[in-house]
């Protein structure tokens, strides 16, 4: 069965939790915040902060326990707001009016982290100050409360923390998703889906809908194919760092959390850099860089100095994106260079050369070593010229089919 995948809903929002019940793995944090709503009248502080990791269900568990408790929410997020007055004028009118059918009020400020860099100080002394004065309670959510730029703001706010979910969580959530879109699944399948989520459930969610939505069913290929996607798409936002900034200390990490050696980094530079430095002098500067690191690598290779891998991420990172005179505006599509699934193959054809040696020092007691150097490309010769030679070769050294069509070669 084809669905349409184009015209979808996302999962995310279609099975959107609509009470507390449906908020898997979360209790604890549920009845901190509910307490603090029911109790806020005896409260002394006018603000909850509720912080954990992306995708763990803060913002949704404020709708659903507004909605139990019969509350308006005012929804404001943070990162909407550039400055002190639109703060003051879009939530200060929430705090100080009684709600439109005078039903008790919840004030959401989501996503307080989304106000960062200095310029945004005044942007969380203006909610610090709305903390002080609401009459109403208010809820912010946050990924990472500890930065000092919070410190004020903490001090004002029930802390309530949401955990990343464990993969049993998660796979509950999927697993009804799976019943209710019947989607085929295999348990296994679902549980690993569940664990690669790394506790994030809205990553997970969307990982199945679109591992699924052609098919209709997970099989142990979705997840293959599922991991080779991230590991693009994590390389692709490294490229996109270096590439898009000319500002040193934001290029430089772009590489943290890519999986990728160093190797392939290379690669994928080298492929991508002239489709985004148009400017032959950015260009040329571009490459030295590149050039200059590929040089350190193999001597660092050679010598081990593995230290000095530090001055070679620099230069790939900092030095490229401090390249250019200017940055470039378009977007480009980057791709995987085609030397990758070279070298891929390469190393699929070198290992199975070895795996025959390794056939062949067991037959005549040498070493897999010497079996490569000198026994292996004169049976090679006899095997292509002779017919019998090469069944009764087959047949004394149980080859397979890859290894009879590696020796034919
Ligand atoms: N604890 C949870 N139980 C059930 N679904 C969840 C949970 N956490 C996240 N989700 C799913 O992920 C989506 C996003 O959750 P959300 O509350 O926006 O996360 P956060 O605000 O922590 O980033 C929800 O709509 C839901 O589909
Ligand atoms: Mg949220």
């Amino acid at each position: 069965m084809i669905k349409h995948t184009v015209f979808m809903i996302p999962f995310t929002k279609k099975y959107q939790p609509v009470d507390c019940d449906n908020v898997i793995g979360q209790d604890k944090a549920l009845n901190d915040l509910k307490y603090f709503i029911e109790y806020f009248k005896k409260s002394k502080k006018n603000a909850a902060l509720a912080y954990g990791p992306s995708g763990v269900g803060k913002t949704c568990s404020v709708y659903v326990l507004a909605d139990e408790l019969g509350l308006e929410i005012v929804e404001v997020n943070a990162s909407d707001f550039r400055n002190k007055n639109q703060i003051n004028l879009k939530i200060g009118a929430a705090v100080n009016q009684q709600s439109l059918f005078s039903k008790g009020k919840v004030i959401l400020v989501d996503e307080i982290d989304g106000l960062s860099g200095t310029k945004d100080r005044g942007g969380i002394q203006a909610i610090t100050k709305l903390v002080e004065k609401s009459t109403f309670p208010m809820i912010l959510t946050a990924t990472n409360p500890w930065g000092n730029k919070f410190n004020a703001l903490r001090r004002k706010c029930n802390l309530v923390e949401f955990g990343p979910l464990d993969y049993l969580s998660i796979f509950k959530i999927l697993k009804k998703i799976c019943d209710k879109e019947k989607i085929k699944y295999d348990e296994d399948v679902l549980k690993g889906l569940a664990r690669r989520a790394g506790g994030d459930a809205r990553a997970a969610v969307n990982d199945l809908q679109t591992l699924t939505g052609r098919t209709n069913e997970l099989t142990k290929g979705s997840l293959d194919e599922l991991a080779e996607r991230n590991k693009e798409d994590t390389i692709i936002n490294a490229l996109i760092k270096i590439f898009k900034t000319t500002d040193v200390k934001v290029a430089k990490t772009a590489f943290d959390n890519v999986r990728e050696n160093l190797d392939e980094q290379l690669l994928w530079l080298d492929e991508n850099l002239p489709k985004e430095y148009t400017k032959p002098a950015d260009l040329a500067r571009a490459y030295d860089k590149l050039s200059k690191a590929d040089v350190f690598n193999r001597r660092i290779r050679r010598w081990q100095h593995w230290r000095f891998l530090v001055y070679i991420n620099l230069l790939i990172t900092a030095g490229i994106a401090v390249s250019k005179d200017k940055k470039y505006t378009g977007m480009v599509e980057y791709k995987p260079t085609g030397r990758i699934l070279k070298l891929w193959w390469a190393k699929q054809k070198s290992m199975k050369k070895k795996a025959i040696a390794a056939k062949i020092a067991e037959k005549i007691h040498c070493s897999q070593k010497e079996a490569l150097k000198s026994t292996l490309p004169y049976l090679q010769i006899a095997f292509i010229k002779n017919k019998s030679f090469r069944d009764s070769l087959i047949k004394e050294l149980d080859l397979s089919k890859e290894e009879v069509e590696w020796l034919k070669k």
